[in-house]
């Protein structure tokens, strides 16, 4: 009897045969495991394309959506080529300062052993509560070390220096050593400026949301520390380059999240430097569970567990009373903010997706070389940049920021009204309502400034490919009526 896994999928082992006569063999049970574990495996698979295809129009070109998949899932990438908490509200005072804090960020370090920062540094950092900040305005006031000043000045605005014994030369050492690392491939995209904007993103979702009142300090620690070394020593290659072109990388963490394990490992690696340990005054079990969560956050930030992401966070939220695990809740946030430069006011935007595009470019230039087929959006003579971006939107960044929000006001609501009664009380000012009108006034609603931008950017992109497409419809009329001789060999 000739034993197939049903599925057609790499794990099939058809040469294996079974004898019904013969004692069990080692290999019968591998392979009952193997059609258990491919069950699981396509079952997976098939949620994950359940969610791709409720988001597939028909106006969607082929490419596009290639790329959707082949990025945004585990399906074609290789395939084509063959706590369950309550929340727990640390005091009174906290569950208050959830509507009212804003920009009263506390416990800052005011000892002159600071770092000092440059006066068009400190100018910059005055828009820091801003969702579009302007990380480049930033990047040149300090002579190209935003990772360094907004880093620290972030680290001192929610009191971790102090709260953490953290000595401020070390601290200054691990962000310029974080910052160099970088800067290491001369990367257009995933550059030290890239680390300081997903930073002040996730900034602004702790602070204008409150949600800094839902964590802990050591919780609000690891968030900020992840968000800073996400991406940290980024090769400019994406992780399918890494596997189909067998890179030590890919070969040392056997295929899976290649660079994200790079980025925490290395990252952990520096901060073993007495130097730059940043982390030398944290306990046993604060450093455990610190480490845990830099971890979670930052493996969560690979792209292939996107649609997965997503799922579990909807599906949790749909039950009468969720309970939201904290590294769930991080890695979202982080994973949002990552993705949230076209969720920006459009001139940063299309700046970064300009630098997105060179890099991508670049890697395909490398691939050409190499012999190996063109990533998705890696070709730079046929790329469809305005309809990428359009998909990139509505598909990607657009579900993402809805998801994150429900979470948010999920977790946020019960600490809002307790916030209120206790304020209400004190007499203090109603907090942190917007659209009032449209929803029921005692539904805790967060700030969402990227609806808007995300708006504006769609409309953009989508007059710029209908211009597109003039062009490439004039240019194909120009060639068919004027045809190239075809030269002889
Ligand atoms: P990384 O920053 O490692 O994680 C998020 C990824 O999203 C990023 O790498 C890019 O690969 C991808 N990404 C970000 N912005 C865009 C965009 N505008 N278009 C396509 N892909 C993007
Ligand atoms: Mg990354
Ligand atoms: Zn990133």
């Amino acid at each position: 009897m000739l034993l197939k896994c049903s599925k057609r999928c790499t794990l099939t082992r058809p040469n294996l045969q079974w004898r019904a006569s013969s004692q069990p063999q080692p290999w019968c049970l591998a392979f009952l495991f193997h059609l258990i574990w491919c069950r699981v495996i396509h079952r997976r698979l098939a949620d994950e394309d359940d969610e791709l295809s409720e988001v597939q129009p028909d106006a969607v070109p082929p490419e596009v959506r290639e790329w959707l998949a082949s990025t945004f899932t585990r399906q074609l990438a290789t395939a084509k080529r063959k706590s369950d908490e309550k929340p727990k509200f640390r005091s009174v005072a906290h569950a208050i300062r959830a509507g009212i804090f804003v920009d009263r960020i506390y416990r800052r370090v005011t000892s002159t052993a600071l770092m000092q920062f440059p006066q068009d540094v400190v100018r910059v950092l005055k828009t820091l509560d801003e969702w579009s900040f302007d990380v480049f305005a930033l990047h040149e006031a300090s002579a190209g070390a935003p990772v360094k000043y907004l880093g620290y000045e972030l680290l001192n605005r929610y009191g971790m220096i102090h709260k953490f014994k953290v000595p401020p030369t070390i601290l200054e050492n691990f962000l310029s050593r974080i910052e160099e690392g970088y800067c290491k491939f001369h990367n257009p995209y995933h550059n030290n400026l890239h680390a300081a904007d997903v930073a002040q993103t996730v900034h602004y979702m702790l602070c204008q949301t409150g949600l800094m009142n839902w964590l802990s300090d050591l919780e609000i620690f690891a968030t900020l520390v992840a968000a800073v070394v996400h991406d940290y020593e980024h090769t400019g290659t994406t992780n399918n380059f890494h596997v189909m072109s067998g890179s030590e990388t890919a070969l040392l963490y056997n295929d899976r999240a290649v660079l994200e394990n790079h980025h925490i490992s290395a990252a952990f690696r520096l901060m073993r430097d007495e130097e730059c340990n940043i982390l030398q005054n944290l306990s046993r079990d604060e450093f455990r569970e610190f480490r845990t969560l830099v971890i979670d956050m930052v493996l969560a930030t690979d792209m292939s567990f996107h649609f997965q992401q997503l799922k579990n966070m909807r599906s949790l939220l749909s039950l009468a009373e969720p309970t939201i695990d904290k590294s769930k809740a991080t890695s979202l946030v982080l994973h949002c903010c990552d993705i949230s430069h076209p969720a920006k006011r459009w001139d940063l935007h299309h700046r970064w997706t300009m630098s997105l595009l060179d890099e991508f470019f670049l890697q395909g230039d490398k691939e050409r070389d190499l012999g190996l087929p063109f990533s998705p959006l890696c070709d730079r003579n046929n790329t469809l940049v305005a309809e990428s971006q359009i998909g990139f939107i509505e598909f990607i960044v657009e579900p993402s920021m809805g998801v994150c929000a429900d979470m948010l006001e999920c977790i946020l609501g019960p600490l809002h009204s307790s916030a209120k009664n206790s304020t209400s009380t004190a007499g203090s000012e109603p907090i942190n309502e917007e659209n009032a009108g449209s929803e029921p006034s005692n539904k805790f609603k967060i700030r969402k400034p990227w609806i808007a931008c995300l708006s504006d950017n769609k409309k953009i992109w989508k007059e710029q490919a209908a211009k597109d497409a003039e062009a490439r419809a004039k240019q194909d009329e120009e060639e068919s009526a004027d045809p190239q001789p075809v030269t002889e060999e």
